[in-house]
């Protein structure tokens, strides 16, 4: 299959932003959709290759024009809250959404698509809405009718710079650096490293293999999250104390955070965090990639957390 031309969508994200410069080094063509182009075009507009578009995706006649000189799309799209509670909010983003990248797709010719998902998405059995959509997607894709080859990548949670874990407990901590209460705190997760994420991305754009496959994708360690919000407070150089809720206070906590403004923590994310976020087996061998350990990197970029955020403040203020 001939790909030059990949539509990233959720380009600007973490992940994205990341997967962007890998394939831009590659020399591939890139168009990347986003919701706010001024907002976002400080990352990305000096890639070359890069095209940046404005456009609302959920409206499927801009998905198709979007997708006109495609050869490939990588999904990367994904929401861990919804403003209401009642999972619409998720189906349209991780399951609508699908549905119409199938069409746009076989409109106009497309015949590969990879997807980020998550592990323990799962139509039937996920315990929350973001697991369900998740697998729900997973699903219309592997069962296309259109000839799409799929490949869908299971992370564990994902570190790197510009992440929403390590980058979000140590702002909370910065909050409350004495004592932290912590719900969830004995569900286990192996984080992976963005950049070994994105190159398994890479390597499997290509590579006939890895059509209709499903690849969970772990760091080389498992801790709880107890462990790794520990490891963010010593990293600081807080000497935070940090105090495990169990299930009940847990669950009241998510319900509270449900209606804080940016839900910091969620009923839906207490209800993913009732399943260890582990892998069975690791696919990043397939490709050779060694996992980078969370020592190796996260100190890099929470050690000047504070310095760095004084100078954000600066320039917010001025
Ligand atoms: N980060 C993790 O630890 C982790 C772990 C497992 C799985 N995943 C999955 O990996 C994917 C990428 O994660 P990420 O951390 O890179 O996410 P992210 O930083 O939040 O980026 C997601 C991108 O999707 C776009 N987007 C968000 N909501 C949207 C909406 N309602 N409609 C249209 N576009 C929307 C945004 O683009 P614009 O704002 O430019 O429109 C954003 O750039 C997601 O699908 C996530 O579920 C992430």
């Amino acid at each position: 299959m001939l790909i030059k031309k990949i539509a990233i969508l959720g380009g600007t994200g973490f992940v994205g932003q990341s997967l962007c410069n890998r394939l831009s080094e590659d020399g591939y063509e890139l168009k990347v959709p986003t919701r706010n182009r001024e907002y976002n075009r400080e990352d990305l507009i000096l890639l070359p290759n890069l095209e940046l578009i404005e456009t609302d995706i959920h409206n499927p006649k801009n998905l198709k024009n979007l997708l006109i000189d495609c050869d490939a799309v990588i999904n990367l799209i994904g929401i861990l809250n919804e403003k209401e509670n009642n999972g619409k909010g998720f189906k349209k983003v991780h399951v609508k959404l699908i549905k119409n990248l199938i069409s746009a797709c076989e409109i106009n010719g497309i015949r590969r698509i990879l997807q980020l998902s998550a592990l323990n998405a799962d139509a039937k059995n996920g315990k929350s809405f973001y697991l369900k959509t998740k697998g729900e997607a997973e699903e219309l894709l592997r069962s296309n009718s259109a000839g799409i080859e799929i490949t869908i990548f299971r992370p564990s949670v994902i570190f790197g710079k510009k992440d929403s874990f390590f980058n979000r407990f140590a702002k909370l901590l910065k909050i409350s650096p004495l004592f932290f209460p912590l719900a969830c705190y004995k569900t286990k997760f192996s984080p992976i490293y963005v950049l070994d994420l994105v190159e398994m991305m890479t390597n499997s754009i290509k590579d006939p293999d890895s059509y209709n496959k499903s690849y969970q994708l772990c760091g080389p360690k498992t801790y709880t999250l107890k462990d790794l919000v520990s490891y963010t407070s010593k990293t600081l150089g807080f000497n935070c104390l940090i105090i495990p809720l169990n299930n009940v206070l847990s669950r009241i906590q998510a319900k509270i955070f449900d209606f804080l403004p940016g839900k910091p923590f969620s009923t839906d994310n207490y209800l993913s965090a009732q399943t260890d976020s582990i892998c069975e087996c690791n696919d990043l061998f397939r490709y050779n990639i060694k996992a980078t350990a969370i020592e190796d990197v996260v100190p890099q970029y929470l050690s000047g957390y504070e310095y760095r955020s004084f100078y954000s403040k600066f320039r917010n203020n001025s």
